[in-house]
């Protein structure tokens, strides 16, 4: 096992240990059974793992009131993570910061609760691209977990989804749901407990991407309108990473793009389409905007944008089309020929864009 772990300290290339630095969250094994009690958590709580998340306005609710409030709150919202697992199941615990409890109320369809998602999705694993971060794709579904702040408690819901407003519940729901608010630290910790595996997917590997979504239903928060996080990782303890996957997934985080070349790059030849930055010529609706791309999206992801855009299409009213086989062709031309330094500036260059300036503990908005 030491050999073993020395051989994969060796061989992680620089991409993969920033990788493994920023984008991990190391999963603690603990004495089942996990039990979804947030103020029990406390007591075998691993070290978090800290990430932001971006509002999603790509995709616009029909709530004029609502998609103002997004633009309001608009800043990224921290969340921190812990997770654990025993032999049958995965525990996560969220924490972040929310200014007032909000529970959703079944009478009053204008109260909205706070809630917060986990995204898994149900194929993974070399080779396998990752499905559209934004609640999966038509090629590529993933299993949501949802959990909302309700009148007398949490609901938590399981679904499968393969695009927004696409999911469908699944037959039998395996998930335990609860969430506290801590009025003295205006902070939720929602803890979920899922099973390693259910029908649909199955979480034994190495490494297991994972998504994250938070909404405030103070600011009229749901469906679509919420916070996003790109795609995580989960490391398993015990179990071994393939060093192939890893090396996907680490794609671009070395960072070695010159960011000032890809700005050009992308002022000039991207900037008719998409807002990027302060370049913002482009008529809003045209191509979704670029400015939260740092945040929501993983490099292997930009990279396959601009190179492929038809493999992942984000759903937009005139971004594609639909032939009878139901396939989309994104109208964004595919850059296939564009030299690695110029991707590799491009790539980089995005991976600026939303990204807080201040990431310090002492400036955070989690507990
Ligand atoms: C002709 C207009 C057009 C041009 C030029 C264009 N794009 Fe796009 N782009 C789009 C459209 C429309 C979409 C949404 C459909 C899709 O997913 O491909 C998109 C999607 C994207 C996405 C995914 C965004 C998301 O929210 O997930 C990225 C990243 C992107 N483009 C980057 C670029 C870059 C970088 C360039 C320049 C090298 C570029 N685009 C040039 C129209 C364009």
């Amino acid at each position: 096992m030491i050999a073993t772990l020395a051989l994969f300290a060796l061989a992680a290339s620089p991409a993969e240990e920033r990788f493994l630095a920023t984008e991990v969250i190391d999963v603690v094994r603990v004495p089942g059974p996990l039990v979804a009690k947030p103020e029990a958590a406390g007591l075998y709580l691993p070290p978090a793992t800290r990430m932001w998340l971006a509002p999603q306005r790509t995709v616009r609710l029909p709530d004029r009131d609502a998609n103002e409030a997004l633009d309001v709150l608009g800043a990224p919202r921290a969340l921190e993570v812990r997770a654990f697992r025993d032999d049958n199941d995965l525990a996560l615990v969220l924490e972040w910061r929310d200014e007032t409890e909000d529970r959703g109320s079944s009478a009053e369809t204008d109260r909205f609760g706070d809630a917060a998602a986990v995204e898994l999705p149900l194929a993974f694993g070399p080779g396998v691209r990752l499905p559209y971060v934004g609640m999966g794709d038509d090629g590529a579904p993933v299993a949501l977990y949802l959990q909302r702040a309700v009148e007398h408690g949490t609901l938590g819901r399981e679904l499968v989804a393969a695009g927004f407003g696409s999911s469908t519940r699944t037959a039998a729901s395996s998930v335990r749901a609860a969430m506290r608010y801590d009025a003295a630290k205006r902070s939720w910790r929602a803890m979920l407990v899922i099973p390693l595996v259910t029908p649909e997917r199955d979480l034994r590997a190495g490494l297991v991407p994972i998504g994250f979504a938070l909404w405030d239903g103070a600011h009229r928060e749901r469906g679509g309108n919420k916070a996003l996080s790109s795609w995580k990782v989960l490391r398993m303890p015990g179990q071994r990473v393939d060093d192939r996957y890893l090396t996907e997934l680490a794609w671009g985080f070395d960072g070695k793009g010159d960011v000032l070349r890809g700005k050009q790059l992308i002022d000039t030849v991207c900037g008719a389409c998409h807002r990027a930055g302060d370049k913002r010529s482009a008529p809003v609706g045209l191509a979704p905007p670029l400015d939260d791309m740092g945040l929501v999206a993983t490099p292997s992801y930009l990279r396959d944008s601009v190179m492929a855009p038809s493999a992942v299409v984000v759903p937009g009213k005139g971004w594609s089309v639909r032939a009878a086989d139901g396939t989309r062709t994104s109208v964004m031309p595919p850059f296939a020929a564009l030299p690695a330094a110029d991707l590799d500036a491009i790539v980089a260059y995005l991976r600026t864009l939303g990204v807080p300036a201040v990431t310090s503990k002492a400036e955070g908005t989690t507990p």
